[in-house]
Order: C-alpha cells, then sequence, then structure tokens
C-alpha cells in the first residue's frame, strides 16, 4: 500500500520483529514478509521463562493454542504492540493482563466457517443414507446392501438453530440441495434465500427432519437439547452438532437413539474432550447405530489454517500500520482511515478521570491543530487516536508519554 493511504510506523519497517510460534500456516509469513517485518518463525510452543525470553524484544507475538501467554510472561515483553492467536479461542491468554498493558490480541473466528459448514451439509446425506453403518460392514466383510432407512434429503426440512455466520451457510447450501429451511435464533436475522425464521426453539424442533446447532456455548444454550426437547422432535429426526459440547445432554442424547426416537446423530464437541490424540475419548455414544462421531474437526481444514494466517496477519498489520484495533478481543475497538499529511499518535491510558482533559491542555498550550481526535474506553483503560499537525507531533507525544495516566503511546508518520 502506498504511502498516501497507510501512513508508516514512526520506526522503519525492517526493525519491527514478529516472532510467530507453533508452525503457524505460512499465509501468515508472507503478510508479515510483505511488509517488510522481520520474522522469526517457531516450530513448538513455547512456556514459562522460555516464552518470555523469546519475545523480549517482540514487536508482535503470533500462537496458537499451547502457548500459555501470562501476565508474567507480558511483563517481560516491553517492546510488544499486539498478539495474534492464530486460531479461534484466546483462553490461552490472559487478556485482561494484555489489556492493561496496553496490548490488543485479534483472532480469527469465523476463518473456518465453510468448513463447518460444508462437513454438516456432507453428514446430513451420509445420516440420511445410513452410509458409515454400511461402509463398517462392508469393512468388516458384511455385505448389506438395502434401501430400508434410507432418504433423499430433497423436500426435507432442516431446522438451524442459531443463524449466525455458520448456521446461515449452512442455510445457504441446504436449499441448493433442495432442502427447506427453517431456523431459530435469538435475535432477529436476516433470512437468505427462502430460509424462513420460525418463533421458537419447540416450533423448529416440531417441525424439522434435521436439525443442527450452530449456538455459541452461554449459560441459555448449556443443555438447550436436552430430554424434553429430543422428546419435541418428529420421531425418525437427526440431531447435529458441531457447536459446542455443553450443547447438548449427551445421556439423554444417547437414549433418545437408543429408544430409536431419533435415526441417527452427528456429533463432533463434548462436553469434555480430550487434551491430545490419542487413546482416551469416552461417550456414551460410542458403538451407537447411525451415529457419527468425530474429534472437534468441524473447522479443520487446509483453507481454513490459510484464512486463519492471512486474517490474523493483515488485522496485525492493520494495527501496526494504523493503529486499528477492530476486531481485538480485549481492547476499545477503534477504526480510522489516516489522514494525508498529517501524523497519528496512538495513546493508551489507564481510564481514570481527567485524561482527556489533561492530552487536550497539552495540545492546546503546544497549539497543535487537531485534524481528528477519537477516543474508545473500557473499564479499564482508554485508547485515543489523534490526526495532528507533523510540526508538533514529536512534542505531544512526548509530553502525552510523561502523564500518569500514560500506558503506552506510540506515533505513526
Ligand atoms: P456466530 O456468533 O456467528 O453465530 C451464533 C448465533 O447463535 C448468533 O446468531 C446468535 O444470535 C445465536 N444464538 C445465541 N444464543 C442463542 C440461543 N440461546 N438460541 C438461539 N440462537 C442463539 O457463531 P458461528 O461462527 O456461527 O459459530 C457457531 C458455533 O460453532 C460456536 O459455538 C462456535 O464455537 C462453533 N464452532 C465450532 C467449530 C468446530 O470445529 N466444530 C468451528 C467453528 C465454530
Amino acid at each position: 500500500m502506498s504511502a498516501t493511504t497507510t501512513p508508516v510506523t514512526s520506526f522503519p519497517k525492517d526493525k519491527i520483529k514478529v516472532v510467530l510460534l507453533e508452525n503457524i500456516h505460512p499465509s501468515a509469513t508472507a503478510i508479515f514478509s510483505g511488509e517488510g517485518f522481520q520474522v522469526e518463525m517457531v516450530k513448538s510452543a513455547l512456556q514459562g521463562d522460555e516464552l518470555a525470553e523469546k519475545i523480549a524484544d517482540a514487536h508482535v507475538l503470533g500462537i496458537r493454542s499451547k502457548s500459555q501467554v501470562t501476565g508474567d510472561v507480558l511483563a517481560n515483553a516491553r517492546r510488544l504492540l499486539g498478539i495474534g492467536a492464530f486460531c479461534i479461542g484466546t483462553n490461552q491468554i490472559e487478556l485482561d493482563a494484555a489489556n492493561i498493558r496496553g496490548v490488543p490480541v485479534f483472532n480469527a473466528p469465523f476463518s473456518n466457517t465453510r468448513s463447518v459448514a460444508e462437513l454438516v451439509i456432507g453428514e446430513i446425506i451420509v445420516l440420511s443414507r445410513r452410509t458409515f453403518d454400511r461402509s463398517r460392514d462392508a469393512h468388516e466383510g458384511r455385505w448389506f446392501k438395502t434401501a430400508e432407512g434410507s432418504f433423499e434429503i430433497r423436500g426435507k426440512t432442516l431446522g438451524i438453530v442459531g443463524y449466525g455466520h455458520i448456521g446461515a451457510q449452512v442455510g445457504v447450501l441446504a436449499e441448493a440441495m433442495g432442502m427447506r429451511v427453517v431456523f431459530y435464533d435469538t435475535m432477529t436475522k436476516l433470512p437468505l434465500g427462502n430460509n424462513r425464521p420460525v418463533a421458537s426453539l419447540e416450533e423448529l424442533l416440531v417441525e424439522s427432519d434435521f436439525v443442527t446447532l450452530h449456538v455459541p456455548a452461554t449459560a441459555q444454550t448449556h443443555r438447550m437439547i436436552g430430554g424434553e426437547q429430543l422428546h419435541q422432535m418428529k420421531q425418525g429426526s437427526y440431531l447435529l452438532n458441531l457447536s459446542r459440547g455443553t450443547v447438548v445432554d449427551i445421556p439423554a442424547l444417547a437414549d433418545a437413539l437408543r429408544r430409536k426416537v431419533l435415526a441417527g446423530a452427528s456429533i463432533d464437541v463434548f462436553p469434555e474432550e480430550p487434551e491430545g490424540n490419542g487413546p482416551g475419548f469416552e461417550s456414551e455414544l460410542r458403538g451407537l447405530e447411525n451415529v457419527i462421531l468425530t474429534p472437534h474437526v468441524g473447522g479443520s481444514t487446509i483453507e481454513a489454517q490459510a484464512n486463519i494466517g492471512r486474517e490474523v496477519a493483515t488485522t496485525l498489520v492493520k494495527f501496526i500500520n494504523n493503529g486499528t484495533t477492530s476486531g481485538a478481543v480485549n481492547f476499545p475497538q477503534v477504526e480510522l482511515p489516516p489522514v494525508p499529511g498529517a501524523h497519528r499518535i496512538l495513546n493508551v491510558h489507564k481510564n481514570v478521570p481527567g485524561v482527556l482533559r489533561d492530552i487536550n491542555k497539552i495540545v492546546s498550550d503546544l497549539n497543535a491543530n487537531i485534524e481528528r481526535q477519537y477516543l474508545s474506553t473500557d473499564a479499564n483503560i482508554g485508547y485515543l487516536v489523534m490526526d495532528l499537525g507533523a510540526d508538533v507531533s514529536e512534542d505531544v507525544r512526548k509530553a502525552v508519554s510523561s502523564l500518569d495516566a500514560n500506558i503506552r503511546t506510540r506515533i505513526l508518520y
């Protein structure tokens, strides 16, 4: 991008050091290198002192799910500007500790939307044809050719619970396959194609031949599908859960399957999932007829990994170059296009009364011309972006940096 659309950072880009751990997809490296940043790749996760040492002089840290970024680790990272979680979850990072140090954390929650949606469609067909059971028969040497219990999905009703990124995508694909689609969401959502909203979960359960769950894990969705809801579902219908393990009451589902109330189920997420690959997976659903069990792989594709690399790296570059924090999970959100010719000051301060007044006094005492000023706050911190005249920007930066409430101030030009 040219300097007129994106101001460069105040220090040469080749001085910006990016440390990427845990074998992050090369799509990320390409973006950072393309910006002229230094990139160091480490294949494994790092913890504790080793991690602290590795990022002591880093400006950007990229991790996946295994490196634990604690407050102690962050205390050592004096130059750190931002963290990228090249995955969906951010539990491995102490978000509050990063927040009060003025370090935004970015992730990529929607890079695997399509991967999940495609698997749902595949599994609807596979359940409807009992393909896994027939395949297991054949593998075990049994020839069992029958049309019994096998159905087309054309003309059947799919009920989608949670019509967000994934739910809506499933709805579009299912309709293209000739299914009728109804959905239930607690928010008012624009229906895509001929997808039709229903007023309650019960209405959806009563009407659907297939029910697929795409809600987040919240107190409201905890075991939202239990014995009562399974009882409301049509005789011979199917349940798919590729959302979160807490959403379905597994013993109640196992019971409904054993009693043939449901004709099958596909479950990708479990209330308790093993920490690592290998033996040790326990579930009451194991061994039940026409039940597909997968190890939380709904979003696990090569394309999703590449998307995650691109999305998180792009967000971090926008933050380094522009100060944009949209999408940060622990930080006030600001996104402002640069003002040509102006310098941009990015200030993170403790959210205490009077800071803005002090900063504005500095600006007015220095006779600086503010082109634009934008403040966004959360409980702990305020994030202030100011575009002002090039002649005084460095003096403003120095004065703002010396305020008691200052956490971090940098300048872009
Ligand atoms: P999203 O945030 O875009 O959509 C969730 C939708 O659920 C929203 O429209 C929301 O209004 C709705 N919702 C929330 N509470 C509800 C309730 N009580 N009843 C009905 N609707 C409710 O999320 P997205 O990206 O579509 O993800 C959906 C789920 O899929 C999440 O739980 C996510 O963790 C999971 N997921 C699983 C993956 C896997 O590998 N199996 C991969 C990616 C996401």
